[in-house]
């Protein structure tokens, strides 16, 4: 079972290479860029939180997206546990001069972590970073994570799966809790989430990594 201190000093010593196996040779960050493109999360003037950005990947992708969409006004956040993770990221935010994007070293645990004005989130992309928490505290997070999000937010989890790669390569290797379907709607729903959809990645990954929305209900009364 992985706690929240293992995790990062697995991140801490594996940063470098988890941004070029994971993200550039394995094609995480291809992947990333397809979804994305084949999706409508992206509007102008909204502000997104990538909870977990370790190298930023997911943010790096938004923001490219925005660009050339031309979408103006869109304010990111980004937190991670590992300080390395977030050097790799800050690395590229000054490189590119993006300063619309912020990053903090933050637990999702850890509730006061983050500054009071990071909230009302419309988008909040969870990107593998659940699978590392114990699973008994998964919950916490995700209610964490829904009570950041505006009245219409919506949160994004890309989770991984149980299969015997992921068995291998996720549980050995990166220390990572795997989940099922009915395992990770069950959390969100008892999280707070009334609206679950589980979302297909290319087939080359959608063996091993999930991808679910999660949305809550307006309340009218
Ligand atoms: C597999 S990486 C995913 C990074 C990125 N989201 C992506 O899609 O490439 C998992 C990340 O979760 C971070 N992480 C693990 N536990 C965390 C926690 N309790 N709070 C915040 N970040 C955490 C790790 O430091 C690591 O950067």
């Amino acid at each position: 079972m992985q706690n929240n201190v293992q995790s990062e000093k697995l991140y801490t010593k594996r940063a470098t290479f988890y941004e070029r196996f994971f993200v550039d040779s394995l094609g995480w960050g291809k992947e990333l860029e397809r979804f994305f493109r084949g999706s409508d999360y992206l509007k102008p003037r909204l502000k997104v939180l990538d909870a977990g950005c370790g190298t930023g990947v997911v943010t790096r992708t938004l923001y490219r997206l925005t660009e050339e969409q031309g979408y103006a006004g869109i304010e990111f956040h980004a937190f991670d546990a590992s300080p390395q993770m977030l050097d790799i990221f800050q690395q590229w935010i000054d490189k590119h001069g993006a300063i619309n994007i912020t990053v903090r070293q933050a637990d999702v645990l850890a509730r006061h972590d983050l500054p009071p004005e990071w909230g009302k989130y419309d988008l909040i992309v969870c990107s593998t970073m659940l699978e590392y928490l114990p699973k008994a505290d998964v919950k916490d997070a995700l209610i964490h994570l829904r009570q950041l999000l505006c009245e219409q937010g919506i949160l994004l989890v890309f989770i991984t799966k149980q299969n015997p790669i992921t068995r291998w390569l996720g549980r050995a290797w990166w220390k990572a809790n795997l989940y099922e379907e009915k395992e990770i709607a069950g959390l969100l729903h008892r999280s707070g989430f009334d609206r679950v959809e589980f979302k297909e990645l290319a087939s080359g990954w959608s063996n091993s990594i999930m991808v679910v929305e999660a949305t809550v209900d307006i309340d009218y009364g």
